[in-house]
């Protein structure tokens, strides 16, 4: 990117997993490291953005010169980001956990006589689709990932129209491709207009261009 294609702009991230908790010493989480999501919170502010970061649980600093908030379950992620919006751009990079545990356990759940306990879950809310439906202050550009390990760019359409989203960065998340976790991301942007594969790139150049991408169709809207 450019250091200010995105001057003025508002940009809201969000990155890493969410933990939920089953008692006071569980959780259930995911594999996320935060790097994809970060890595754009920092291109964002080096396009000349003010830039808030939304982050679960994650093994990095905070971002130079980024507005930082810590949360640790969906429900607080979407209370964070509705506290940080208006923005003009919102990125939806985090994994955030499908599920919850119906009731959290006050105590730590003991090994008992009568076997494995059993895990209710319930559905978190959406944050990516919650933001891209609002019926005021909706970002310019709402942009989500799909992280699939089949049927990628199937999947990756229905959710741009399901979460009501301007772009889709479809990405194959399977063992093989060792993207969780991982430095590089061979990504595809999927818009009501058509799809572009990227070459595998580090994370940093994935979030470099989408700048470049997006600092254009913020423009385009304009003219
Ligand atoms: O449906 P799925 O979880 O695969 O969708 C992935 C996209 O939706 C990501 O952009 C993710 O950040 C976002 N998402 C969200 N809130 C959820 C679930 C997913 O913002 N509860």
């Amino acid at each position: 990117g450019l250091p200010s294609q995105l001057a003025g702009k508002r940009v809201l991230v969000t990155s890493g997993p969410t933990h939920e908790p089953i008692d006071p010493v569980r959780y259930i989480a995911n594999r996320s490291s935060g790097k994809q999501g970060h890595a754009i919170a920092k291109a964002a502010r080096a396009s000349g953005a003010d830039v808030t970061l939304v982050t679960g649980p994650v093994a990095l600093a905070d971002p130079f010169g980024v507005k930082t908030v810590h949360v640790e379950t969906a429900r607080e992620m979407l209370q964070a980001v509705e506290a940080a919006l208006p923005a003009d751009i919102f990125i939806a990079a985090a994994a955030v956990a499908d599920w919850r545990a119906a009731d959290i356990a006050t105590e730590k759940i003991k090994k008992g006589a009568n076997g494995a306990p059993s895990l209710a879950l319930v559905e978190n809310p959406d944050i990516l689709a919650t933001v891209a439906r609002r019926s005021t202050g909706r970002p310019a550009l709402v942009v989500g990932f799909a992280a699939e390990t089949e049927k990628l760019f199937d999947h990756a359409q229905e959710k741009l129209a399901r979460k009501s989203c301007d772009i889709i960065i479809a990405n194959d998340v399977g063992a093989a491709a060792g993207v969780l976790g991982g430095d590089r991301n061979e990504v595809t942007l999927m818009t009501k207009a058509g799809k572009e594969s990227w070459p595998d790139l580090n994370k940093d150049e994935v979030a470099s261009r989408l700048m470049t991408k997006l600092a254009g169709m913020l423009n385009g809207a304009r003219r």
